[in-house]
């Protein structure tokens, strides 16, 4: 294993300068859209742009930020984006924007999301392929005032990394990363980014009694391990209580007996998107040196059919003792996320649990890929991932978690069972996640089956994993 094979390529890299750089750069011109544009003139969406050569040779890339009326930071984000693919795609070496142009909407916020767009949207996943871009862009943003930009510069830098080191291992096949070459991985990064790292293996689990982290594995040529991150807080005191971030990280989800359709079992490798976003969390958190203390738990398995599997109607008993009967094993997520949610507050005592799982197709029946389900037992605490998620366009919808929703979940035979009806199907996934909350557990659950990946490309993210909540966290983080 070695880390350095999981590194996204860097395709754009992007310098503040105070003059213009010698040579010829291309020089990148944004303007506003319009309904009618004339000609010579970009149409009025987002990232549309026209190549203008002037007499003298020089080259100038007129890009549209779409419709003034509906001008946001994301739509600068989406013109960051496109234009970088633009860039990458036609083998620019060099090219030169005006940043001081780049004030509005938002003022500052502006520029950070086109700088975020840039970053993100010059993403590719290229490692398995022959023809690799071999091009580096370099983007100069000239500025009067450039050390306040370059400071917001690295920190968009240091989290769009994050992002798409998150993208490159998500994207990475079953056949490579299975759970323990990803606890490799995450000790390598660990180490890298001063975390505290521990992993915890099948022997180990069976001592802790996670039942049903361990039969989620059982079919598995890699059994189930739990990666614990620890990152202390910059400057913080230790004894402030951390905040923890919980992950799924099924590296392959074959559904076990409960067979999924061929159909429904490619794309499967994603669904460890939560467990390596919360990895790249606590990276992110690391190198932006936060104050908050954090810790990251990614129970990561692979759901497996052998003679070892678990089956449906088996009864397991998870760590916190309660016993659950299986009706589905391909409501896997919830059983691993089970016995990590006991684990993180009686270890932790978190002063809130967030976790971030691709839990259910029914989050994309009910909200598609635009936005994440978001269930809580907190106000406070949902009202302001609510808000980060409208600040950083990951954004979320709350979906309730109402008592009489138990009844999708009950049991005969058992304390519960791990799956129901068709009907509520994100909603259940929250209701059985929540019989693993204590009383007084400030606690939150992203259901991110829907936005985790794209099927085709968007504007800051070519089709595949998102990267989906990092920022989102990130954000939120910065403003507790
Ligand atoms: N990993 C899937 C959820 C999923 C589906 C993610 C589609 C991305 C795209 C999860 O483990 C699963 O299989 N969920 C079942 C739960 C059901 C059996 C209660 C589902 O949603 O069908
Ligand atoms: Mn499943
Ligand atoms: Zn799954």
């Amino acid at each position: 294993m070695n880390i350095k094979d999981f590194e996204p390529v860097k395709t754009l890299s992007i310098s503040v300068v105070r003059e213009k750089p010698s040579g010829s750069p291309i020089t990148v011109i944004l303007q506003p859209g319009s309904e009618q544009a004339a000609l010579g003139e970009p149409g009025k969406s987002a990232g549309s742009l026209i190549v203008n050569r002037a007499d003298n040779g020089e080259i100038r890339l007129i890009v549209s930020t779409g419709l003034p009326a509906k001008a946001t930071p994301e739509t600068l984000r989406q013109t960051g984006g496109l234009l970088a693919r633009w860039l990458v795609d036609n083998k620019v070496s060099s090219a030169l924007i005006d940043a001081d142009s780049i004030s509005s909407p938002g003022g500052n916020n502006a520029l950070a999301g086109f700088c975020e767009g840039l970053l993100l949207g010059s993403y590719q996943f290229v490692k398995y392929r022959k023809n690799k871009p071999a091009n580096l862009v370099n983007l100069y943003l000239l500025s009067k005032e450039p050390a306040g930009l370059s400071s917001m510069l690295s920190d968009i830098e240091k989290t769009c990394y994050a992002v798409n080191l998150a993208r490159q291992i998500i994207h990475e096949p079953a056949n490579v990363i299975n759970p323990e070459t990803l606890s490799e991985l995450a000790r390598d990064l660990a180490n890298e980014y001063g975390l505290k790292c521990t992993v915890y293996d099948s022997a180990q689990l069976q001592e802790m009694k996670a039942g049903a982290l361990l039969a989620v594995g059982k079919g598995s040529k890699t059994p189930s391990r739990l990666i614990v991150l620890e990152y202390p807080g910059q400057g913080g005191s230790t004894a402030k209580a951390p905040v923890a971030l919980v992950g799924k990280a099924i590296t392959f989800d074959t559904g076990g007996y409960s067979l999924k359709s061929t159909e429904h079992i490619l794309g499967m490798k994603y669904d460890k998107a939560g467990g390596v976003s919360v990895l790249a969390t606590l990276i992110t958190a690391a190198s932006l040196k936060l104050p908050q203390p954090l810790v990251g738990v990614i129970p990561a398995a692979e759901n497996m059919i052998s003679g070892g599997s678990y089956r449906p109607d088996d009864i397991l008993t998870s760590m916190s003792g309660k016993t659950i009967e299986i009706v589905s094993t391909d409501a896997e997520g919830r059983l691993i996320l089970a016995d990590a949610l006991t684990f993180t507050q009686k270890t932790f005592k978190p002063a809130a649990l967030i976790d971030m799982a691709t839990l259910t197709g029914g989050v994309i029946i009910a909200l598609g890929h635009v936005r994440a389900g978001i269930l809580a037992n907190d106000d406070e605490l949902c009202r302001a991932l609510l808000k980060s998620g409208e600040q950083t366009y990951e954004r979320l919808w709350q979906l309730p978690l109402d008592e009489e929703y138990n009844e999708l979940i009950k049991s005969h035979e058992a304390d519960m069972r791990n799956s129901g009806p068709r009907e509520a199907s994100t909603i259940m996934g929250g209701i059985f996640l929540k019989q693993f909350i204590e009383d007084g557990t400030r606690w939150a659950h992203l259901d991110i089956a829907g936005t985790g990946d794209v099927a085709k490309d968007m504007p800051y993210c070519p089709a595949g994993p998102t990267g989906f909540g990092i920022r989102l966290l990130i954000n939120y983080l910065k403003q507790i």
